[in-house]
């Protein structure tokens, strides 16, 4: 199995790094425009295979697409990342065209890879890369879902003392402060949450889970990769060893939840194919109306896209 990631960057490295510990696919290639920066990056995790007793063998090109050759999976990280002040939507002039370009090389390369997006902002990049890429949406998605759920899992066994293996949670809508997180899916070893954390407490968490990506990028002056490489590397092993987890991903929308033409987080089930389905929970009203809202949200970034006039 081969994975490309585009992007040797804090995330890409990351993802990389993650994928060659856990053994994921044979091979990974890291690419990169930056001169000799992926080859730095994949020698450096290749060096510590003898060490973290791996034998996925890392390698690195700048730009060389034809390195990348017969991917089952690419993960495309490449992009500018959020400085302190900037919201996520502040990236799409040059990322737009960054994600059009990195998609259209990978597919001519690699046509029957499943792609995932990472660059943000997330929900337009990935409706981005499915006009471009010309495949079905279950083979075109993007990861914001499992990190946002990770923050929002943290938080919480931060304030229970206790471990985030045992807390099951599902967040949906777009990738920025409008997500949804879902207390009323949350169970905490199976106990629903709302019976172990305070209205006001939980309240709190939600909030803070929504402004996660901001928390970060506050205190590093960028944005995280530990936690998104990670997520990522989560996607294409699911993906690779046909797991068929149920994840919360960003995929396009074809009359779910009462919308289409848009990509937005939803639980969906990952596995060979990509995503084998997308689940559509009943959702209360008040859940409902946060969706309509964060679609809203996702339109307004659209429409910048549109006036780009890239597709
Ligand atoms: P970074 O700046 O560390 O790395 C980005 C890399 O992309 C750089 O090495 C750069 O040279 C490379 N690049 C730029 N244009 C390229 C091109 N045309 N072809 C190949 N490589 C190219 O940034 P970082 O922190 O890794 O973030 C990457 C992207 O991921 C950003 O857009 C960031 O906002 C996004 N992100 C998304 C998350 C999510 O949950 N979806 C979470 C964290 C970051
Ligand atoms: C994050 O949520 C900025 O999307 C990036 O960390």
């Amino acid at each position: 199995m081969k994975v490309t990631v585009v992007g040797a960057g804090n995330v890409g490295a990351t993802c990389a790094d993650v994928l060659a510990k856990n053994q994921v696919a044979n091979e990974v290639v890291l690419l990169d425009i930056k001169e000799n920066f992926a080859e730095g990056k994949a020698l450096d995790i290749w060096q510590a295979a003898a060490i973290n007793n791996f034998d996925t063998r890392v390698v690195g090109t700048t730009n060389d697409y034809s390195r990348t050759a017969k991917s089952d999976v690419v993960v495309i990280t490449s992009g500018i990342p959020r400085k302190p002040g900037m919201s996520r939507d502040d990236l799409i002039s040059t990322n737009a065209n960054i994600v059009k370009t990195v998609t259209s090389e990978i597919v001519k390369y690699s046509p029957d890879a499943i792609i995932i997006i990472v660059s943000n902002p997330l929900d337009v990049m990935t409706y981005a890369a499915f006009l471009t890429a010309k495949k079905p949406a279950t083979k075109v998605f993007g990861m914001a879902g499992i990190l946002d759920t990770a923050r929002y899992k943290a938080f919480l066994a931060t304030e229970l003392d206790c471990s985030p293996k045992d807390i099951q949670a599902v967040l949906m809508g777009g990738h920025g402060d409008t997500m949804v997180p879902l207390p009323r899916y949350t169970t905490v070893g199976g106990i629903p949450v709302t019976e172990l954390v305070s209205k006001e407490k939980l309240d709190a968490i939600v909030d803070r889970t929504k402004k996660g990506g901001g928390e970060i990028v506050n205190l590093l002056g960028t944005s995280a990769w530990y936690a998104p490489g990670a997520a990522a590397a989560q996607m294409v092993e699911a993906i690779l060893k046909d797991q068929k987890r149920v994840f919360p991903v960003c995929a396009m929308l074809d009359g779910e939840y009462g919308m289409k033409n848009i990509a937005m987080g939803v639980p969906v089930k990952l596995g060979k194919n990509g995503i084998e389905n997308i689940i559509e929970l009943q959702l209360n009203t008040e859940e409902m109306a946060l969706l309509k809202e964060s679609e809203g949200h996702i339109k307004g970034v659209m429409d910048v896209l549109d006036g780009m006039n890239l597709f």
